[in-house]
């Protein structure tokens, strides 16, 4: 595909990874509580990967959050799809997705989280444009800032494709 860019490699996404693990170390290293919470499909190569970093064991949930019907533009209607809504209840979430874009989507599952009575919940993402956004988000663990462009690769898809490039790349509309 030509009509892309690559401007963070794999070696630069591993290293800001390792980063966020560090920081998440420190913080939950001894919280019983802690229940990650993935958000699918985009946040899921982040995650597996920031896993591994970790120094301890955690318990990983998925929940599933969709905006974008094969565009480049975000829908504006957020579909959440949770089987994981009995668990919740008491537990310190960290919810970890891959891009923080206009924050509708961190917004919608932050306030379904809370209906389900959660101790507390933290934000993760690899990702965070750089932008104006629509829902303004505390992000709590952050991997890197990055241009306010349509990106794919590790994770971020465009109908359905380019999810499991090593690399993030901006995709350049023709
Ligand atoms: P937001 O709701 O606009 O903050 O976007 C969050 C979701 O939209 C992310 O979980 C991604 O799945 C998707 N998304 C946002 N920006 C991009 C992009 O540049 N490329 C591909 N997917 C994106
Ligand atoms: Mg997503």
């Amino acid at each position: 595909m030509d009509n892309m860019k690559v401007i963070v490699d794999h070696d630069q996404i591993q290293q800001h990874i390792k980063e966020v693990a560090e920081k998440l170390n420190q913080r939950y290293q001894s919280d019983d509580n802690l229940m990650i919470i993935v958000l699918l499909q985009g946040g899921k190569r982040f995650a597996d990967d920031l896993v591994k970093y970790l120094s301890f064991e955690p318990s990983v949930e998925y929940m599933t959050a969709s905006s974008y019907h094969g565009d480049t533009q975000t829908s504006g209607t957020v579909k959440i799809s949770s089987e994981i809504d009995g668990k919740i209840a008491g537990k310190d979430v960290l919810l970890v997705d891959d891009i923080y874009d206009t924050g509708l989507t961190l917004k919608a599952v932050t306030d379904y989280i809370w209906l389900l009575n959660p101790a507390s919940i933290s934000t993760c993402v690899l990702l965070e444009k750089q932008k104006k956004h629509r829902e303004s988000i505390p992000v709590d663990f952050c991997g890197m800032k990055i241009e306010d462009s349509f990106l794919i690769g590790y994770g971020l898809d465009f109908e359905g494709k380019y999810r499991d490039l090593p690399y993030i790349a901006i995709m350049q509309e023709e």
